[in-house]
């Protein structure tokens, strides 16, 4: 998608030197757009750990190129554990997001295929790139497929805008291009549909107020920020048509677990009769857990919530205490929507119910070992 009027992707290998990696700063938007470099597999840990990077399948295409970069490292004597040991600590580094580990898996896959270390490293590359690529082309697919649903609801409104709500950041910058809930919105805008998104700040770390409605404004898709207790006031008032979220793991029976509070969306969706619609690639499904439930949720920091960042108005970033000295916080990251609050998946390959046989009917590869 577009900063300033340039094409990026959020991540991509140095076109002068590909042992570097070039990530978006996402700490630093929407004030300042800085690229990172990450040369070792420590700095890509820690990118992912601290949100440098974030969203499903950017998180997967950074461990994608983190296991690559511990490949240029890795020892040709004990290159196998040294690559083991670099996908735990990759795996450990955000423990709810199912394309981390799925990606990490897919390159000790890969590398599996040869015993020569320089091979490897060509193929850890090959891999990470393809990674990269698979995850902007799926995204593209779940925006045609969206696209239909956006359609047949402009169709009934007679034309007038489509208003969708949305939660958390699944645009362009939580993928590597188009983004997961945007890229049906993107495809709208294309195909000359009117859309408005109510963007909900996400508390604590306001992913929607730095990063959804910024990429949103860089796009010209008319947006409002609300705060995060707004969204069931506007399903009652008749001002949302339809809620699309992202997630960052979905069971095999359909289950969702995206960021803490869509949850509460669903419910609220629920009761208004708002059709509620959980945009993924198929990296996002998890193959083994039966239940939304048992999928670990990761707990961050207490300051995300007892403190904000952002720009005073002399343009300095500023931290500010919000919270009295020895306030405790809990600070889950993730919650779960149970399948029967969800009226679609709209995957790579189509829109489906949130049911084990519906998955698997359309996904009969599923869990296998990826090439
Ligand atoms: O903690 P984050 O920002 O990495 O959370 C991930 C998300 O962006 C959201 O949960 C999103 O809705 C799903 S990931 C496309």
């Amino acid at each position: 998608m577009h900063f300033n009027g340039s094409h990026y992707r959020t991540i991509w290998p140095d076109p002068q030197n590909n042992r570097q990696i070039c990530i978006i700063d996402q700490r630093k938007l929407p004030h300042d757009f800085v690229v990172e470099t990450l040369t070792t597999i420590e700095e890509a840990v820690t990118a992912i750990r601290e949100m440098h990077v974030r969203g499903a399948g950017l998180i997967g295409a950074t461990a994608g190129f983190g296991m690559y970069l511990a490949a240029l490292e890795a020892p040709s004597a004990g290159f196998s554990d040294f690559m083991v040991d670099a996908g735990k600590k990759l795996g450990e580094s955000r423990p709810t997001a199912r394309n981390l580990l799925w990606a990490v898996e897919r390159v000790l896959h890969a590398l599996a295929k040869s015993a020569d270390p320089l091979e490897k490293r060509r193929l850890a590359f090959a891999t990470a790139c393809a990674i990269a690529d698979e995850d902007a082309f799926f995204c593209r697919r779940i925006g045609e497929h969206g696209l239909e649903i956006i359609k047949e609801i402009s169709r009934r409104k007679n034309g007038a805008p489509v208003n969708i709500l949305t939660h958390c950041n699944a645009g362009w910058l939580a993928f590597v291009d188009y983004g997961s809930a945007t890229a049906p919105i993107y495809a709208a805008r294309d195909a000359g549909i009117p859309v408005h998104v109510w963007v909900d700040e996400t508390r604590p770390w306001n992913q929607g107020t730095k990063l959804t409605a910024w990429e949103l404004q860089q796009e010209n898709i008319p947006n409002t920020l609300i705060c995060d207790n707004t969204g069931g006031h506007l399903m009652q008032q008749g001002m949302v048509d339809m809620v699309i979220v992202g997630t960052d793991r979905t069971t095999h029976t359909g289950d969702v677990v995206n960021k803490i509070g869509t949850y509460l969306k669903a419910l609220a969706a629920h009761d208004n009769n708002i059709p509620f619609y959980v945009a993924l690639p198929s990296s996002t499904f998890d193959w083994d857990l039966d239940k939304g439930v048992d999928v670990p949720i990761e707990q961050r920091a207490e300051d995300e919530i007892t403190t904000l960042s952002g720009k005073d108005e002399n343009g300095e970033v500023r931290r500010l205490i919000l919270a009295a000295q020895g306030t405790r916080a809990m600070n889950y990251s993730f919650d779960v929507t149970p399948a029967r609050l969800i009226t679609g998946l709209i995957t790579e390959r189509g829109m489906i119910r949130p049911e084990r046989e519906a998955i698997h009917r359309l996904f009969p590869e599923a869990g296998k070992a990826n090439t």
